[in-house]
C-alpha cells in the first residue's frame, strides 16, 4: 500500500511517499481502505520528533481516518465488510489501509463525505473528553476556547453551542474571529487587538468564564486564572506557547479553581470506546442532521502531505486540513 513516512524528524519535507506491507487486522480491528485522514496539530509535532506513537502504535502519522471496511478480525461483531466508517486511531490514517479497533470507530453520518467524515474523530474525541466529560459543561454555563479558528476550537465551539452554553472564543485575526462567530460563538475576541481577560470580564459583568479550554499555555496560564469565574475549570490540551509558566497561584486557591488536562493518544482503546459511544449517542443525531459539522479548510492529495502541514505550520487555516487518499 502506499504511505507516508516520516524519514527522520524535521520540516514538512521529510514526509515522504512509501510502499508499505497491507496489515492484517488482529483481533477486535478491522481494516480499512482509507478514502480520507484528517490532518492535526500533533502529527506535525510527530514529525519534528516531539510526540512519537505511543508502544504498538503504527510510525506512519495520522490520528483519524474515513473508508470502507475491507477485512473484520476475530471477533468483530460491529462492523462489516463494505460498510463506510470514520475512526480514531493512535497512528497510521495517512496510508492506503488502516487498522482501526472496532469500539474506536463509528458509522459514516448521514450525507457525509469521507473527507467530511475524515475530520471528525481526532477533535470531536478531543472536545467531547476534555469539554464534556473532564470540564462537565453544563447547559447555560459560559465557555471560553482558545484558538477558536483551530480544528479543535471549531468543534468546540459548534458542540458547546449545541449542548446550551454561552460560548467565548479567541483568535488571532479579524476573518478568523469572524468564522467563531459564524459557527454560533456568541463573543470572538482578536487577541492581538484586545485584552481577551478584559473583554471576558465585560462580558460576564466581572463574574469571568466557568470553564476555559485551553491549547495556549504560556502567559495564558495566569491569564486563565484572572479570566475564569469563581469555581472556574480550566482544562489543559496542548501548550503551543510553552509549559513552563509563572502565574499568580492565589487565584487558584482563593477563586476554588480546578486546573486539569489530558492527552487522548496513548490513552487505551477501552477509555476511547466510552468516548466513541457517548459520541454516538448524543453527538452522532446532531451530525447527521447537521447541526454541527466539521469546518473544511483544504483537501490535500495523499502525496502532497508535506503541503498540508506547510499550510497547518502557515497558520492561516481555518478549521481542518485533510488527504485525500483516493
Ligand atoms: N490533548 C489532547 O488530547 C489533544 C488532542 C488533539 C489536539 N490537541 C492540541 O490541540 C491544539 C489544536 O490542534 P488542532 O489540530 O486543532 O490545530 P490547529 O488547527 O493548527 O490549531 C492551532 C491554533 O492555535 C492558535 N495558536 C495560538 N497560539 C499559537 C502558537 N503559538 N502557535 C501556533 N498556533 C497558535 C492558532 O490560531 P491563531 O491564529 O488564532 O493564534 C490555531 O488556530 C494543538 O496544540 C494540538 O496539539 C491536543
Amino acid at each position: 500500500m502506499k504511505a507516508i513516512e516520516i524519514i527522520k524528524p524535521g520540516g514538512p519535507e521529510v514526509l515522504q511517499l512509501v510502499e508499505r506491507e497491507t496489515p492484517e487486522p488482529g483481533a477486535g480491528e478491522i481494516l480499512v481502505r482509507v478514502r480520507a485522514a484528517g490532518v492535526n496539530r500533533p502529527d506535525c509535532l510527530q514529525r519534528q520528533g516531539g510526540y512519537p506513537p505511543p508502544p504498538g502504535a503504527s510510525d506512519i502519522p495520522g490520528l483519524e481516518i474515513a473508508g470502507e471496511v475491507m477485512a473484520l478480525g476475530k471477533g468483530v461483531d460491529q462492523f462489516r465488510i463494505g460498510d463506510s466508517v470514520c475512526g480514531l486511531v493512535a497512528g497510521g490514517g495517512y496510508a492506503e489501509f488502516c487498522l482501526v479497533h472496532q469500539t474506536n470507530a463509528l458509522p459514516l453520518p448521514s450525507g457525509f463525505s469521507f473527507s467530511e467524515a475524515a475530520a471528525i474523530p481526532e477533535t470531536y474525541f478531543t472536545v467531547w473528553h476534555n469539554v464534556f466529560q473532564r470540564g462537565g459543561l453544563k447547559k447555560g454555563e459560559t465557555f471560553l476556547v482558545h484558538g477558536g479558528s483551530s480544528g479543535i476550537g471549531t468543534t468546540a465551539i459548534q458542540l458547546a453551542k449545541a449542548f446550551g452554553a454561552t460560548v467565548f472564543a479567541t483568535a488571532g485575526s479579524a476573518d478568523k474571529c469572524k468564522a467563531c462567530l459564524e459557527l454560533g460563538a456568541d463573543r470572538a475576541i482578536n487577541y492581538k487587538t484586545e485584552d481577551f481577560v478584559k473583554a471576558l470580564k465585560d462580558e460576564t459583568d466581572g463574574a469571568g468564564v466557568e470553564l476555559i479550554l485551553d491549547m495556549v499555555g504560556g502567559d495564558y496560564i495566569d491569564r486563565n486564572f484572572d479570566a475564569a469565574a469563581i469555581e472556574g475549570r480550566i482544562v489543559q490540551i496542548a501548550f503551543l506557547n510553552g509549559a513552563v509558566a509563572q502565574a499568580n497561584f492565589s487565584r487558584l486557591m482563593l477563586k476554588r479553581l480546578t486546573h486539569t488536562g489530558s492527552t487522548l493518544r496513548a490513552r487505551t482503546i477501552e477509555f476511547k470506546a466510552d468516548i466513541a459511544s457517548e459520541l454516538r449517542q448524543h453527538v452522532w443525531p446532531l451530525l447527521n442532521r447537521r447541526a454541527v459539522q466539521p469546518v473544511m479548510d483544504t483537501l490535500f492529495p495523499l502525496e502532497k502531505a508535506s503541503a498540508a502541514h506547510s499550510r497547518m505550520e502557515e497558520g492561516q487555516h481555518i478549521g481542518k486540513i485533510v488527504l485525500d487518499v483516493g
